[in-house]
């Protein structure tokens, strides 16, 4: 496995390799992320993981500075499932001030988007520029982020970029909480207490497959559980599945997303639905 961190020693190192899977990260990987890497393998002859904290996608007031860097602790996980490791510094990936940004489609703006400006932008931006530099046929992310996943389709469906994604399975821990690299600045009573978010969104996945159409109070509902928990809710909602728009009365599919924070931290989540 080759660590390399420049643009221009990752072309060459690319060059000759046949096609390319690759998987975005930011680092301080877990088993959701090295599912995403093995899955990776049956797509391509060569498999590209990249490590990069990108400061676009932070808020002024969010953890940018005290996210997790573990560089080292994932190259000794990703050994045996990666081929290269894409791992630039903040001035590789913007070595002049970045004045041109992918504008997201108006989606970007609810959910996540409404509690994180500028986020989806950012996001949109940095991974834009990593297929480019890249070269991939072929790129993997989770369905934990279920808007960001949303949001890279559009951005590759309508931009016409020749590039497949693939949504991976949320990983979950043992008793049901997502993995997240966040998850670790959860106290121990919060860890404990995260695994209620899970619970309050298959209990309105129930209340759908059970055919309850009145959503706004089934979220409300969500809602006042969380917080007389002690969470401090930013969303519980349920959307159509492809458009992530509100549910019209013919939906078959639907997605729950939650967002909603504990202490400092804020854990998102979601479940798929489907009725008959
Ligand atoms: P990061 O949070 O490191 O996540 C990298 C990829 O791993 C994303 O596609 C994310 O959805 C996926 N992932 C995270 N937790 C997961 C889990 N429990 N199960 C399955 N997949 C999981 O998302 C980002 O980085 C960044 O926004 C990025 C796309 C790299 C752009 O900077």
């Amino acid at each position: 496995m080759h660590v390399i961190n420049g643009v221009e020693a990752l072309h060459v190192r690319l060059s000759g390799m046949g096609t390319v899977a690759f998987v975005p990260t930011m680092g301080n990987l877990h088993e959701g992320h090295l599912d995403l890497v093995r899955q990776a393998r049956a797509h391509a002859d060569c498999v590209v993981v990249s490590i990069f904290v990108n400061p676009l996608q932070f808020g002024p007031n969010e953890d940018f500075d005290k996210y997790p860097r573990t560089l080292a602790e994932d190259c000794t996980k990703l050994e045996g499932l990666a081929d290269v490791v894409f791992a630039p510094t903040v001035s590789e990936m913007y070595p002049q001030r970045q004045s041109v940004f992918v504008a997201p489609p108006p989606i970007a703006e609810e959910l996540c988007g409404a509690a994180r400006p500028g986020h989806f932008r950012g996001m949109a931006t940095v991974v834009l520029k990593l297929l480019n530099i890249v070269q991939t046929q072929v790129a993997l992310f989770g369905k934990k982020d279920y808007q960001q996943l949303h949001i890279i389709r559009e951005m590759v469906a309508q931009l016409n970029l020749p590039i497949r994604i693939i949504g991976g399975e949320t990983v979950r821990a043992a008793d049901g909480l997502a993995l997240s690299s966040r998850n670790q600045y959860l106290t121990a009573t919060e860890r404990s207490e995260a695994t209620f978010l899970r619970q309050v969104l298959s209990n309105v996945a129930q209340d759908v497959v059970r055919g309850v159409r009145a959503y706004p109070d089934i979220e409300a509902g969500a809602v006042a559980a969380l917080a007389e928990r002690g969470w401090q809710v930013d969303y519980v909602t349920v959307r159509e599945r492809a458009t992530l728009t509100l549910p019209q009365p013919a939906d078959k599919s639907f997605v729950v997303l939650a967002a909603a924070r504990l202490g400092a931290t804020r854990l998102i989540d979601n479940l798929e639905v489907d009725i008959a």
